[in-house]
């Protein structure tokens, strides 16, 4: 199928970078949001990111208007009627998503396909919330969806080949985007093994290992990893780490992939992490600051 308008939904962290991803490789996209002011504050952090672009000198300001002149925002869905693929980025729920999709199966056009960019759902869980589960695919991007190469493409046992073959084109023609395919098993490759490894950073944490600095330290100077677990933890979101946490546990019943206590403390208190300007460290100042959590 020939694929030239895009609806992303979810304007968040994730939705804001694949729609501008998208709008670079000259797809007209529809960025829709439940929440104005998510809206707002996605379409602003593209518009951030391509006037940076212009500055170094990276791309032409005709190039940067080009790509911010191929997205509309909305919150309405029904300006997704016409759309020939939907990318969902909202929040990681499976009653959430389903009755997401449920809605959305009404409105979009019927050839159109979705794909969930859920994190650790498993596919066919969201695709029989729709009356297209073989035009229903997993495309998994990664934070920053406009600087991390990765897409992992997954395919449900009701995925045709015709709608999965379409996907992988589509995620293969962004650019410099290396696409691989998975199978439909909860986290797919990389959060299977990524959220352990955070989720047992706390775990360190919580047993006095270290601090929360220094387990950041170690790890970027002793494995070579561009963020410690700790400030990743805060960048993708610790309500969203919560929630594929209880996810992934629930799917394979291991310790390895259950929450632990501090994470669900720090969510409780709407610490989600970077994204609300607290979480593991305090974003409020110059520099992030480990908050004290020793009560
Ligand atoms: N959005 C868009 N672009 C961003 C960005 C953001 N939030 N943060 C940084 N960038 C861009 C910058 O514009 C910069 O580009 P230019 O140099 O071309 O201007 C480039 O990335 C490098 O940025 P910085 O120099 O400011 O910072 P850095 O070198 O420390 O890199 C980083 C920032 C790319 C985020 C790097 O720290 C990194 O790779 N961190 C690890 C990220 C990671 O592991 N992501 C996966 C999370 S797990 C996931 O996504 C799956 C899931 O389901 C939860
Ligand atoms: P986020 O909290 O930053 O953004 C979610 C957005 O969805 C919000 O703007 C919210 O208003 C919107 N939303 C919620 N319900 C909606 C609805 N019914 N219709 C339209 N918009 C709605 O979350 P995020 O981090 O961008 O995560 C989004 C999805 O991407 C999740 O499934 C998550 O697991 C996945 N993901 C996240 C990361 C990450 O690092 N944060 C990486 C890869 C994948």
């Amino acid at each position: 199928m020939e694929i030239s308008k895009v609806g992303v939904v979810g304007a968040g962290l994730m939705g804001h970078g694949i729609a501008q991803v998208s709008a670079q490789a000259g797809y007209g996209v529809v960025l829709c949001d439940i929440d104005q002011g998510c809206l707002d504050s996605g379409l602003g952090k593209i518009e951030k990111q391509l006037s940076r672009a212009v500055e170094k000198e990276r791309i032409e300001q005709e190039t940067a208007d080009a790509v911010r002149g191929r997205i509309d925002g909305t919150v309405d869905q029904q300006d997704l009627s016409d759309v020939d693929l939907v990318i969902e980025a909202i929040t990681e729920d499976l009653e959430l998503k389903r009755s997401f999709y449920g809605d959305l199966d009404g409105i979009v056009k019927d050839d159109a396909i979705f794909a969930s960019n859920t994190s650790s759902l498993s596919i066919i869980d969201l695709a029989t919330a729709t009356q297209r589960a073989e035009r229903f695919v997993g495309m998994h991007f990664f934070n920053p969806a406009q600087v991390m190469p990765l897409v992992e493409v997954i395919r449900a046992v009701t995925t045709s080949d015709e709608a999965f073959q379409t996907a992988l084109d589509y995620a293969k023609g962004l650019d410099g985007k290396v696409v691989v395919p998975t199978p439909d098993k909860a986290g797919y490759i990389v959060n299977r093994l990524l959220v352990p490894y955070m989720l047992d950073a706390v775990r360190a944490y919580e047993e006095g290992v270290g601090s929360i600095e220094s387990i950041d330290a170690a790890m970027k100077a002793g494995a070579g990893h561009p963020m410690g677990p700790i400030t990743l933890l805060d960048f993708v979101g610790l309500d969203t780490t919560q929630a594929i946490a209880e996810i992934m546990f629930s799917e394979f019943r291991e310790r390895r992939f259950a929450p632990p206590p501090t994470l669900r403390k720090l969510v409780s208190a709407g610490w989600y992490g970077k994204k609300s300007g607290k979480g593991f460290y305090d974003y409020s100042g110059d520099k992030p600051v480990a908050v004290d959590l020793s009560v």
